[in-house]
């Protein structure tokens, strides 16, 4: 494979259809990494207190642009945090602010979910809406209930919640997010178009051995988990399918080295400063370099119905060594795989 791998690989532009920014001084830190590989991306609402009005994403959308670099086009996409609450007409103000879709957190579920929906049927009249307006539901897809195995939570999903939503909400788009496993993949394959998938980079990289290599490593640990390399396995053939169900989203989330590294150590990766990157890694390793703009750079924006980017990035064959740390407002960040080499480079 090395000896027939091309110099370098260029690409439409991508877009990150799952990432989190944070706010304030942290933001500031992470925002230039993703503006400086991909030309949009989704913004998780999971803020402290979060995203749940169509006002309040204006204003989380103009400080996500200050803190965009001069000279570097890069257009946050905003999404609302679903609650039990939610009124119905706060679709229709979404979509007129550009709002592209809403987000199911389970409460519970994962890092500040505790305002997410507790009942699915408390939450069907927003639902219609959004079916009317075309707007998206981004899906945390992971049943919550602390009896059901953490490595089963998002199988259970499917048929718990995900098959009955479908059924009451044909026409809705749904996102399944951050898959993680086989028959995720298998349900999204077979679902109709109104269905999409995100996948990200340390899916397609790692199995759940990652977590435990020679002790606890909690910058491998991410929600939904890393599951076993069956699963692995699975997502590489999806992603690398060519099917458009299937696309980028790198769920980059960043919190601060020591609250990962900790008693009770924070869910997620911090991938945005070499997420293309790695994404190029895993379909080499797939042999399949040939699918990747499609995966990063056309599917996403026709399952959202957006133009698809015009410029284009180059990644060269050439090694590098993600930095071990950076700063993440006043406290640092690790990022994954930070220290070791990377053999592809954004150029
Ligand atoms: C995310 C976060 O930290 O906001 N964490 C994660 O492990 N992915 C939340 C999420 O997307 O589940
Ligand atoms: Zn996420």
């Amino acid at each position: 494979m090395t000896d027939t791998a091309p110099a370098t690989l260029t690409l439409t532009r991508p877009d990150d259809w799952h990432l989190h920014v944070r706010d304030g001084a942290a933001m500031a830190s992470v925002v230039p990494a993703t503006a400086a590989q991909f030309a949009r991306a989704i913004i998780m609402p999971n803020l402290r207190p979060p995203i749940t009005t169509a006002e309040q994403a204006v204003a989380y959308r103009d400080r996500i642009r200050a803190a965009v670099p001069a000279g570097v086009a890069f257009e946050p996409l905003m999404v609302l945090y679903l609650t039990d609450n939610t009124p119905a007409d706060e679709a229709a103000r979404a979509k007129a602010m550009g709002a592209v879709a809403f987000k199911l957190y389970p409460a519970g579920a994962t890092t500040n979910s505790d305002a997410g929906v507790t009942d699915l049927r408390k939450t069907y009249k927003v639902l219609e809406a959004m079916q009317r307006e075309g707007l998206v539901l981004c899906v945390h897809g992971e049943v919550t209930d602390s009896e059901v195995d953490v490595f089963d939570r998002e199988n259970a999903f499917i048929d718990d919640k995900l098959i009955p939503l479908r059924r009451d909400f044909p026409e809705l788009k749904i996102v399944f997010e951050h898959i993680t496993t086989k028959e995720a993949a298998q349900y999204v394959t077979e679902a109709d178009r109104f269905v999409g998938a995100t996948i990200t980079p340390q899916h397609l990289l790692y199995n759940r051995n990652a977590i435990f290599m020679g002790g606890v490593r909690p910058h491998y640990y991410c929600l939904p988990i890393l599951k076993r390399e069956e699963h692995r396995l699975a997502l590489v053939q999806a992603a690398t399918s060519g099917s458009p169900k299937f696309f980028l989203g790198t769920d980059s989330a960043p919190h601060a080295s020591h609250l990962k590294e900790h008693s009770s150590g924070c869910a997620g990766c911090y991938t945005a400063p070499c997420a293309i990157e790695l994404y190029a890694e895993a379909f080499e390793a797939a042999g399949a370099l040939d699918k990747l703009e499609g995966f990063a750079s056309f599917f996403g924006p026709d399952y959202y119905g957006l133009p698809r980017n015009t410029d284009r990035i180059t990644l060269a064959r050439e090694d590098w060594v993600v930095p071990e740390s950076l700063p993440f407002g006043e406290a640092v960040i690790r990022p994954l795989r930070g220290g070791e080499t990377l053999r592809w480079r954004l150029r």
